[in-house]
């Protein structure tokens, strides 16, 4: 498993990352949430041995990440955020490379090379220098080697960034496909992808974890869990008889809709059903809310800066 404890590290005066300790089990993708500059591409260069850490450490299936660090980095396969290094090689001379240089030799190398070239749809591509590739292409080039060695962790820094919806999807169930044999972190600024990819969700920021939750805990945080949306005529009457309800806390009309928030006793969701069927309203939507991860995020964030 993946065990960190205490990771800590500084730029100067700047926390970074502000000791981060937590472990993931095989079969988890983690993914990492906050802001920009939270300290997660920091937190993820130094697991891979890109970065030392100011203090704390972590070790990889038993192997101490700043005593043991190859034998560390052999379990891992990691994606950068931006390009791939070696921008000058072609993809196919770059992924032999990276083959050898994971200690591959004779046929395996093209084994190797051939299967992720498969798993990225990178054919069309191959003869082409990483420095002239689009964007998404030089994303699934960095995929491709972080993967060759099927590693049993993968750490991905924003793995879905720049590339297109098709390959958004293509990339999210590879991704799935791997997960139930290894640990996967990613960090991502896309919300929909903590539900679509991850089992297990931490929020940072200011190098400090403030939430470790599934998606299902984090959408349990959120005001509008098991909250009642309307879509229909005379919203503010609507709203005035609803706020009687006893199991309504509060009421809220924006932007053509209206939410209706639970109390803590009651079945909401029955209850506006009753009185809509009682008053004979003309109802073109009702929604029972799971939850709103980006108000989730917003708000345990937003506590941190205050
Ligand atoms: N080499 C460096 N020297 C000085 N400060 C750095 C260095 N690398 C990162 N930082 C700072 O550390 C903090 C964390 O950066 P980091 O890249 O880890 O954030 P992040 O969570 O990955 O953000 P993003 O969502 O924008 O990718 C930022 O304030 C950043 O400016
Ligand atoms: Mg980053």
């Amino acid at each position: 498993m993946l065990e960190v404890k205490s990771l800590t590290r500084r730029f100067g005066s700047l926390m970074a990352v502000d000791h981060l300790s937590f472990q993931v089990e095989p079969g988890t993708v983690l993914g990492f949430l906050g802001p920009n500059g939270a300290g997660k591409s920091t937190t993820m260069k130094m697991l891979t041995g890109f970065l030392a850490p100011s203090g704390g450490t972590a070790a990889v299936f038993g192997h101490d990440i700043c005593t043991d660090a190859l034998a560390a980095r052999r379990k891992m396969g990691y994606l950068p955020e931006g390009a791939p290094l070696y921008g000058e090689l072609s993809v196919s001379r770059f992924l032999r490379f990276v083959a050898e240089a994971r200690g591959f030799r004779g046929d395996e190398v093209g084994r190797r090379v051939g299967e992720v070239i498969e798993r990225l749809s990178l054919e069309e591509v191959l003869g082409q220098t990483i420095e002239t590739l689009s964007k998404g292409f030089k994303r699934r080039v960095g995929l491709a080697q972080a993967i060759l060695h099927d590693p049993p962790v993968l750490i991905l820094d924003e793995p879905t960034d720049g590339l297109d919806p098709n390959q958004k999807h293509e990339v999210r169930r590879l991704i799935r496909e791997m997960a139930p044999r290894k640990i996967i972190v990613v960090s991502t600024h896309i919300l929909e992808e903590v539900d679509a990819l991850c089992s297990r969700a931490m929020i940072i920021a200011r190098g400090r974890l403030l939430a470790d939750d599934s998606p299902a805990g984090l959408l349990a945080r959120s005001r509008y869990h098991n909250a009642v949306t309307l879509v229909m005529d005379d919203l503010e009457q609507a709203a005035s008889r609803l706020g009687e309800l006893p199991e309504s806390r509060e009421v809220e009309v924006r932007r053509g809709r209206l939410t209706v928030f639970p109390a803590s006793r009651g079945n909401l969701f029955e209850a506006v059903m009753g009185v809509v069927q009682q008053e004979g309203w003309q109802v073109e939507q009702m929604q029972l809310e799971a939850g709103r991860l980006d108000e989730v995020f917003r708000s345990i964030t937003g506590q941190e800066a205050a």
